[in-house]
């Protein structure tokens, strides 16, 4: 049942045209498409149409009824003609499609989402990516609820009809391959305004939200336009088409659809504004719209040649929106929160049953592998070629791509390949990046001779076998390393191409404390016991940011498990020592601080023991937290005090002093004498970052105030739905006895359902993640409910049920009884008679490694 990229094909037959015609109706939309085939190449196979949850009305070829083979993956036509007319017509029912995925109906609008194969879900089709066409899409719709029909390209002609319906016609000027086709029908309030580019032509910029949103529109705009600037500054890629629109939908199975000119998003993404939103939405809002946009090369005017190939696209434009990100706001901070992705989330992937390279050799269902792996590690492997080439060699590799693949459908063979030829240098070991899955453990040993004062280390790379693939091989790995010594530090980037290698790093007078990985260089795990003064050394006098916080998350970690494996163990003096040292930072550093201050997460801790007692773990972090309050309460209550009080705006200098007296809040919440302090915070705030850091706070800490403000926020809030979300995170990740009772009466909440995947992602979501006390319950009654409520999920939206397993799915650090557990409610799962596609790849994988 799984494909394989070793056996792909090129296409059959190629489509270079399609008209297509939408009649609109709630459950019984009409679609006509008609199409130009070609035969390629000499052969006689039939034309085989991907095609599902399709009812046929009528199937022509040259204007004559054909005979067609139909299954319920497609339908094959025998003997057809070299070069012909096709024509399909379809009916849906967009209301009742609630996988959200093809025609589907978000609250009153049409919409489509049709990556990776969802257009097969709208008509028959040859639905893979190496087909490209030029689009003709007529829409048809009652005029007083559907005001605006929306395509992609531009609008070229429209029209009134007797009955009270209207019609657009919009024509697509640029080849696309199916995944990027785009409707949207709907009344909505719409920002308009206009973009100029570097060569002077007009952009209209159309923003599509709600009625009543436009409030809640003008960063994504601002953003949008940004995002334009920056693209044609850094990369000199203007836009395209004389229109872009952006359309905010609140039914989407993901963040956003790079639809040729025409967005698709969920509304978390796009509407912020200061009493709803908080900083870190703000932040993603302008991260994924310039995500988006900068598909608009890296992914449709350069597109991949089929699925195993989309980390083409997608890591390489994380990486560019990555950029894009460090340049708007503090880029060690950006740094640092994307390691935090790499590491809790995807490390974990690797160590677990869907563990995959960056360009997956065999896949179930494509939805599955929109993974951490293909996006975050896919941007790592790009930015290590980044760092390899430098920022001059990197951007002529990406010149030599645009110039030598604009308008094709290419492999990230093809990109490597530009990189290395308008680098003149060799990239073969490099590529192994692509084929080869697992995190790589990097070991360092250093020497130093007294006598003479050379001064040199040893690396050595490991992969362990994957549940996918059994033998590694080395890697190439930019080890970005830096040295302390009396003068200061000094940086440089070791190449380790070998199983282990040795660097001489020069003559010292003493033996400086090295940091390895300084920017986090390559996506591997370092084995280096620094002792702590070291790492104390590294925190307060390092030159670079990530090793600094990294190394105060080593301290802490190591702290952690030392009470776990101890309780009632004292404060360490060397953390004393280390929260002196960083506080004293705090006016010149505010953003780095916050992250210095900030406790490992339990995920983090967790992955890095086996056989861990969660209960002891989750107590040893309360515990040094607390201890960690009492003994710097004057200082953090200082930084929460002192905190700036200027009218709420998204800008670095107010976000940074609202996240370090977040994080201070975090501490005085453990305290008994805050409960003022914390009211105080709750009952000025002005904007959500603020209010959403005291509600956070008293969670974490199972603060008395947090029912009873929580109470007034669900009072405040009870009509807005994108800020209930937030509400019911709140609940779903609050670790209580409880737990399971909580979910069971806000899954009935009348802002609640389970048709909407933010929904089902902030409640059970929040959970299953980050609710570890609950989830991982003892008795199995946090994995039992989990598994219960996947069963219905999957019934209803396959690929939301497909990533609210993930947390079941990486077991093997867990002890035995709950491995037993968690192995239970997968093979109940299993036993479940129509449980879909999506879910049964992963449970089988998972099942196989237990
Ligand atoms: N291409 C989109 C993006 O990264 C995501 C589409 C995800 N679709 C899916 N079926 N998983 O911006
Ligand atoms: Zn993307």
């Amino acid at each position: 049942q799984a494909m394989k990229l070793a056996d792909y094909r090129q296409p059959d037959f190629l489509i270079p045209e399609l008209y297509l015609e939408f009649e609109l109706h709630e459950t019984q939309t009409l679609v006509t498409a008609v199409s130009k085939v070609s035969r390629q190449g000499e052969h006689n196979q039939p034309l085989v149409l991907d095609g599902e949850k399709l009812e046929l009305v009528q199937i022509q070829i040259d204007g004559h009824n054909v005979p067609a083979k139909d299954d319920d993956k497609g339908i094959s036509i025998d003997n057809v003609p070299n070069e012909f007319e096709l024509r399909v017509v379809t009916r849906i029912d967009p209301k009742n499609n609630t996988s959200l995925e093809g025609l589907y109906k978000s609250g009153q609008a049409f919409c489509t989402q049709c990556e990776a194969e969802g257009f097969r879900k709208i008509t028959y089709f040859l639905d893979r990516p190496d087909v490209m066409a030029k689009y003709k899409v007529k829409i048809t719709a009652d005029k007083q609820a559907y005001p605006h029909l929306l395509s992609n390209g531009n609008k070229v002609d429209q029209g009134d009809l007797a009955d009270g319906r209207h019609w657009v016609l919009w024509e697509d000027p640029f080849f696309k391959p199916c995944y990027l086709f785009a409707l949207v029908a709907g009344d909505f309030d719409l920002l308009e305004d206009l973009f100029t580019t570097a060569s002077g032509r007009q952009v209209a910029l159309q923003l599509f939200v709600d009625k009543g949103n436009l409030g809640r529109a003008g960063h994504a705009m601002d953003s949008l336009k940004k995002a334009m600037l920056w693209d044609e500054q850094r990369y000199g890629l203007e836009y395209d088409l004389d229109i872009y629109m952006i359309v905010a939908v609140d039914f989407f199975n993901m963040g956003a659809m790079e639809n040729k000119g025409l967005n698709v998003f969920n509304s978390k993404f796009v509407l912020a504004d200061p009493a709803s939103a908080t900083d870190e939405d703000f932040f993603n809002i302008e991260s994924v719209i310039a995500h988006e946009y900068f598909h608009n090369w890296t992914g449709n005017r350069i597109t991949c040649r089929d699925w195993f190939q989309l980390s083409l696209k997608e890591g390489l434009t994380v990486f560019r929106d990555q950029q894009f990100s460090a340049d708007m706001a503090d880029p060690a901070i950006v740094r640092i929160k994307q390691v935090q992705v790499i590491r809790e989330h995807q490390f974990a992937e690797d160590a677990g049953p869907m563990a995959h390279p960056i360009r997956p050799d065999e896949v179930m269902e494509m939805n599955n592998f929109y993974s951490v792996t293909v996006y975050d590690k896919g941007a790592e492997v790009i930015r290590m070629l980044h760092t390899l080439l430098g920022e001059e060699g990197f951007r002529r590799g990406m010149d030599l791509y645009v110039s030598r693949h604009d308008g094709q459908a290419v492999t990230c063979d093809d990109f490597v390949q530009a990189m290395q030829d308008a680098n003149s240098t060799d990239l073969s070991l490099f590529r192994r990046w692509y084929s080869q899955s697992g995190t790589p453990t990097v070991k360092i040993q250093e020497t130093y001779h007294e006598e003479s004062g050379e001064y040199s280390i040893e690396l050595s790379q490991y992969t362990a076998p994957t549940a996918d693939q059994k033998d590694k091989l080395p890697l190439h790995l930019p080890i970005a390393i830096e040295l302390i010594d009396g003068k200061g530090g000094q940086q440089q980037v070791l190449s380790l191409t070998r199983e282990s290698e040795s660097f001489n790093l020069g003559y010292f007078s003493q033996k400086p404390t090295l940091g390895v990985l300084a920017g986090f260089s390559a996506p591997v795990k370092i084995t280096f016991s620094h002792d702590n003064e070291a790492l104390l050394q590294i925190a307060l006098n390092g030159q670079d940011d990530f090793l600094r916080w990294d190394a105060c998350q080593q301290l802490l970690s190591e702290a952690i498990h030392q009470a776990a494996g101890q309780p009632g163990l004292g404060l360490p003096d060397i953390l004393s020592k280390l929260f002196a040292g960083i506080l004293l930072l705090a006016e010149q550093r505010p953003a780095l601080v916050a992250e210095m201050l900030a406790l490992p997460s339990f995920e983090t801790l967790a992955q890095q023991r086996s056989q861990i007692d969660v209960d002891a773990l989750l107590s040893a972090r309360k515990q040094l937290k607390k201890q960690l309050a009492v003994a710097f309460q004057t200082p953090l209550k200082d930084l929460v005090t002192g905190a700036l009080a200027d009218t709420y705006r998204y800008e670095q200098e107010q976000v940074q002093s609202r996240r370090i007296k977040a994080v201070s809040l975090t501490y005085l919440a453990e305290l008994a004498d805050t409960e003022q302090l914390l009211q105080t915070a709750y009952q000025h705030s002005d904007n959500m970052s603020d209010t959403l850091a005291v509600l956070k706070a008293c969670q974490e800490a199972n603060h008395a105030l947090f029912v009873p403000l929580m109470q007034e926020f669900e009072a405040h809030w009870s009509n807005d739905s994108l800020v209930m979300d937030k509400w019911f995170a709140l609940h779903g990740s609050r670790q209580h006895r409880d737990s399971i009772a909580t979910l069971e009466l806000l899954s009935g909440h009348a802002m609640y359902s389970i048709n909407n995947p933010n929904k089902v992602r902030a409640l059970i979501g929040s959970f299953a993640f980050y609710n570890t006390a609950g989830f991982h319950a003892a008795d199995g009654s946090g994995y039992r409910f989990v598994a219960d409520y996947l069963l219905k999920l999957d019934a209803v939206n396959p690929q939301v049920a497909s990533r609210l397993i993930t947390p079941m799915l990486g077991f093997t650090h867990l002890d035995n009884a709950r491995q037993d557990l968690i192995v239970k409610q997968l093979a109940r799962l299993l036993n479940h008679k129509s449980l879909s596609r999506d879910l049964f790849e992963k449970v089988t994988k998972a099942l196989h490694l237990a």
